[in-house]
């Protein structure tokens, strides 16, 4: 049996499932000039703490095993670019089309990293926790309006949540082989 998804609308499902309506997405909009103020700082606690785990760690490191700082600092910056893409996000076609092909690239690895094999899914999973805690932190710290900022990490959960299920579409099928 062949089983086509619609990925934009499972998106679109996912948004309303989880409670991401337009005011939530006004609040991410209105974060995103202070996330992005403090991108660089995050992504850098995002791969410090990668780093502390080997099945995570294995992947940016070079053939000898040393820290690949090039390969690192070039991860950082997509992640950067990620975090903005989802601040400035109305979750259309493609933004869905963006996550689905970075979950492929993570979970089916081309050529030259096979050997590493795919990224664990429960550190895909992890970064998404950890981001929004750091994401939540950052927001309670910046903001003077601490319901405010309560308000606006809710929405980031929330969305990053919707994000975590087109990651992992290439990882999950349910107990029937249902993707
Ligand atoms: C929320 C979770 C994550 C997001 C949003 C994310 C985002 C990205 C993006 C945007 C890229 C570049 C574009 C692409 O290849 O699709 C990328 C590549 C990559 N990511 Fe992630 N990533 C996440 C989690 C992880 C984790 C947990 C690891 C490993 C511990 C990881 C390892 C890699 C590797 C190895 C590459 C490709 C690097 C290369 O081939 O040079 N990512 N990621």
């Amino acid at each position: 049996m062949r089983y086509v998804v619609n990925w934009p609308a499972r998106m679109e499902e996912m948004a309303s499932f989880v409670g991401l309506d337009e005011d939530a997405k006004g609040l991410i909009r209105a974060s995103a000039p202070m996330i992005d103020e403090h991108a660089k700082a995050l992504t850098d606690a995002v791969y410090d703490h990668f780093m502390g785990y080997p099945q995570a760690r294995k992947f940016f490191l070079t053939e000898t095993g040393e820290v690949d700082e090039e390969r690192l600092a070039r991860r950082k910056h997509t992640l950067i670019r990620w975090l903005r893409e989802t601040a400035a996000s109305d979750l259309d076609e493609r933004f869905a089309g963006y996550l689905l092909a970075m979950g492929v690239s993570h979970g089916y690895p081309p050529a030259h990293r096979e050997h590493l094999g795919p990224v664990p899914s429960r550190h895909i999973i992890g970064t998404i926790s950890f981001v929004q805690s750091a994401i939540g932190d950052l927001l309670l710290r910046e903001m003077d309006d601490t319901e405010l900022a309560l308000r606006t990490s809710m929405a980031w959960n929330r969305i990053l949540m919707v994000e975590l299920v087109l990651l992992l579409a290439g990882y999950i099928t349910e107990p029937d082989g249902t993707p």
